[in-house]
């Protein structure tokens, strides 16, 4: 078992900390001093160690430029008001590395060194982590082919990196969503549940589209019938009809979204109803003229809860109304008040580090 102390740790010369604005962060745009990397050679992953933020040198040929092997993750670490570091179930980010390493031919990454080299590389960068309401440190670890050729087959060499922004929200203003029935993001049998690299890359097109047309984020339908709401960009989605909660059922399809599974358990603790079952469009669009639609909310790490304020469907837009109190502020306050240490974690979600 690999520990903290197994970790080389490079220190960066100079910092960049005091050029940052920490009341004025944006989503994922400037980057902690350190990063931890790890490489897979000679069929095992070396020690993992940590070294100065900076770019990599690939060669050329290099797969990930060729193939998109590339996978990814996104968690945040929070900081209390006795600057005690927490993270947010971060096992199960390891485990769904490992899913999506697996459906990509990746070698899987061992548990132990991504939770110690994650630590390692907080305990490093712990000034980065920002504590005003909102802020928090993003972190990407991710995994790609470094080895080389043509060749269409999986790599030999692959490169782990954990690396940490501190970032602000992840919208900025009103969210607004097209119902996609032309383009899909995935299909059974796909690579959707992983995240994979080339899963937002296909989805960049359509979703410029929408943007042309005034909405920010695309609402995916299943592949097959274009008859569901799936989930959206970064997000997994959740609509209130009257007093219940309905979201998706997970698939090959759809990413098992951390944020969506937790927001289930705390509902349910808060006496919401919910229902995880296939959701139709036409049901929305009904919901919405009878006016049983009441919330429409996408959750992810990145987004946390994020209300969406109307979406389009065939040229029409339907708006949600604005109401009072609503279940996606509720359920954001409950979710943040665990995380950033608030309240009791009766769920045992969050971890000291
Ligand atoms: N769906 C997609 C496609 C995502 O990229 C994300 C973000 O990670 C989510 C859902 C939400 O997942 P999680 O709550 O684990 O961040
Ligand atoms: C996250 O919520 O962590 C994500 O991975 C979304 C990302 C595509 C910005």
């Amino acid at each position: 078992m690999l520990t903290k102390k197994d970790i080389k740790i490079t220190k960066s010369k100079t910092s960049t900390i005091e050029s940052i604005d920490f009341n004025n962060l944006a989503f994922g745009q400037v980057f902690s001093d350190h990063m931890l990397t790890c490489d897979f050679k000679n069929g095992k992953w070396e020690v993992p160690q940590i070294v100065p933020y900076g770019p990599f040198s690939l060669d050329p040929s290099a797969k990930i430029f060729h193939y998109g092997q590339s996978i990814f993750e996104g968690m945040k670490a929070y900081k209390d008001t006795s600057n005690d570091v927490f993270l947010f179930r971060p096992i199960e980010n390891a485990k769904r590395l490992n899913l999506s390493a697996k459906r990509l031919a990746i070698p899987e990454i061992p548990e132990d060194y991504f939770m110690e080299g994650l630590k390692a590389l907080l305990d490093l960068d712990k000034d980065w982590i920002p504590t005003n309401e909102g802020s928090s440190l993003y972190i990407r670890p991710f995994v790609f082919a470094t080895g080389q050729g043509f060749h269409a087959s999986p790599a030999d060499e692959y490169k782990f990196v954990i690396c940490t922004a501190p970032s602000g929200a992840y919208f900025s203003g009103k969210v607004n969503v097209l119902i996609e029935e032309k383009y899909s993001r995935s299909a059974n049998g796909g690579v959707g549940f992983a995240k994979a690299g080339g899963n937002y890359a296909g989805q960049f097109y359509p979703t410029q589209l929408a943007k042309a047309k005034g909405y920010q984020q695309v609402i995916w339908t299943d592949d097959t019938s274009h008859e569901y709401i799936e989930e959206a960009g970064a997000m997994n989605v959740f609509v209130r009809i009257n007093d219940t909660l309905l979201t998706s059922p997970v698939s090959d399809r759809i990413l098992d979204g951390i944020t969506r599974k937790s927001i289930l358990e705390l509902a349910e603790a808060e006496g919401i109803k919910t229902e995880v079952r296939k959701i139709k469009v036409n049901e929305l669009v009904n919901a919405s003229k009878d006016g049983s639609l009441k919330e429409i909310f996408g959750a992810g790490t990145a987004a946390v809860i994020s209300p969406i304020a109307g979406f389009g469907f065939r040229g029409e837009d339907f708006e949600l109304p604005k109401l009072e109190s609503t279940f996606a502020s509720q359920l954001k306050s409950r979710i943040i008040d665990i995380q950033t240490n608030k309240t009791e974690d009766p769920f045992g979600w969050r971890m000291k580090v």
